[in-house]
């Protein structure tokens, strides 16, 4: 069997970008018989962004309710709150200790922060926190302390896979004795929507507030898809699909039938307006019925926390022993 495992950040609400470059996927792998799939709230990496405990609630239970509510079988996989495995943050610091500084020197989120400091002539480490610049070691410890094979993820998590790659290389080449105490992880993306453009054509993403939301009601995602940012040509006019993110938008939805006939469409002159209709019914078909799911399960959060909490249960399960192993390669054993 192979493990996949991923995890997604529990700072917003989740969006159309989470839904297609990673709960979307994540969720027809798991179904595959040969697989075992984590999939977990990354609510520890939220405190990296976040310091207002009612969002980062708020987000953990709407984000539990869209794996619940986009089909994911808990029977068959193990869903989990990142913060209900102590054994985490336990293998981070046994990981810290082998990553070299360098290596995080050159992570992206960090290396953004230092470039913003310089470009307003402000100290480089200003603002950044130890959290924000060891984020690659504890997204390690997640990955490694499963033995994921696989890890899906959009383009901008590619970095830190081959980060939790080099340091499983290391620890192993320290601590195992030739043999390999973990699997090293793979990314995988997927070709199509590796990034999901947002309303402005920059990556959809929370930090730019260009995000379509997944479960918004139909009034809330007309209203977003209203403010898809086209080019100025006329109805009537031909449209460029290849230049337009409102297309790119359409594919990561679209059956191969149904993209043609819309690329037929905008080249032989269809309105903006109309492209946003179509836009819309595509959405409102293929998330109608989760949606419904949705409301059903955010309002029952005592039902949330017991299908957490059996997942951590059965995610301990496996990192009990596990970590026991790992402290005892690297001489933190019992002196009886
Ligand atoms: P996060 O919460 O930023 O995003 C969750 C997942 O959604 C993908 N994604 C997108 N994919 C396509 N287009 C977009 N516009 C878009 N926006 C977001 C992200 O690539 C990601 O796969 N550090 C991670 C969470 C994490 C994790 C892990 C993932 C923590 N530990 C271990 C995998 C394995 C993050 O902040 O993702």
């Amino acid at each position: 069997t192979t493990r996949i495992l991923t995890g997604i950040t529990t700072t917003g609400t989740p969006h159309l970008g989470n839904y297609a470059g990673a709960i979307r996927p994540a969720i027809v792998a798991s179904r595959d018989a040969q697989v075992d799939s984590f999939y977990f709230l990354a609510d520890y990496h939220a405190l990296i962004k976040c310091d207002d405990p009612l969002r980062i609630q708020r987000s953990r239970l709407e984000i539990a309710a869209t794996w619940l509510a986009c089909g994911l079988d808990t029977d068959k996989a193990t869903f989990y709150r990142q913060s209900d495995i102590p054994e985490i943050p336990e293998l981070t610091w046994l990981l810290t200790c082998v990553t070299g500084k360098g290596l995080l020197n050159r992570a992206h989120a960090y290396k953004a922060s230092v470039d913003k400091n310089l470009e307003g002539g402000e100290d480089p480490d200003a603002g950044v926190t130890m959290g924000l610049f060891s984020y690659p070691v504890l997204m390690a410890a997640d990955i490694l302390m499963f033995n994921a094979h696989k890890v899906p993820v959009g383009r901008d998590q590619i970095q830190h896979v081959e980060m939790a790659r080099d340091i499983a290389q290391r620890f192993n080449h320290l601590f195992g004795q030739g043999k390999e105490l973990f699997t090293l992880p793979e990314a995988v993306i997927e070709e199509e929507v590796a990034t999901l453009p947002g309303l402005d054509g920059r990556k959809m993403s929370k930090s730019y507030d260009n995000t379509i939301p997944l479960f918004g009601s139909a009034k809330q995602l007309k209203d977003a898809i209203a403010r898809i940012v086209t080019d100025s040509r006329e109805p009537g006019e031909p449209k460029d699909p290849d230049s337009s993110h409102l297309y790119t938008l359409y594919q990561a939805f679209a059956t191969s039938e149904q993209l043609a006939e819309f690329r037929a469409d905008l080249l032989a002159g269809l309105a903006w307006g109309e492209a946003k209709h179509c836009l819309f019914q595509l959405l409102d078909n293929e998330l109608g019925e989760a949606r419904e799911r949705y409301q059903a399960l955010i309002v029952r959060p005592n039902d949330l926390e017991d299908i957490l909490l059996a997942g951590a249960g059965k995610a301990r399960r496996i990192a009990t022993p596990f970590l026991g192993e790992l402290r005892e390669a690297v001489g933190l054993r019992s002196f009886r």
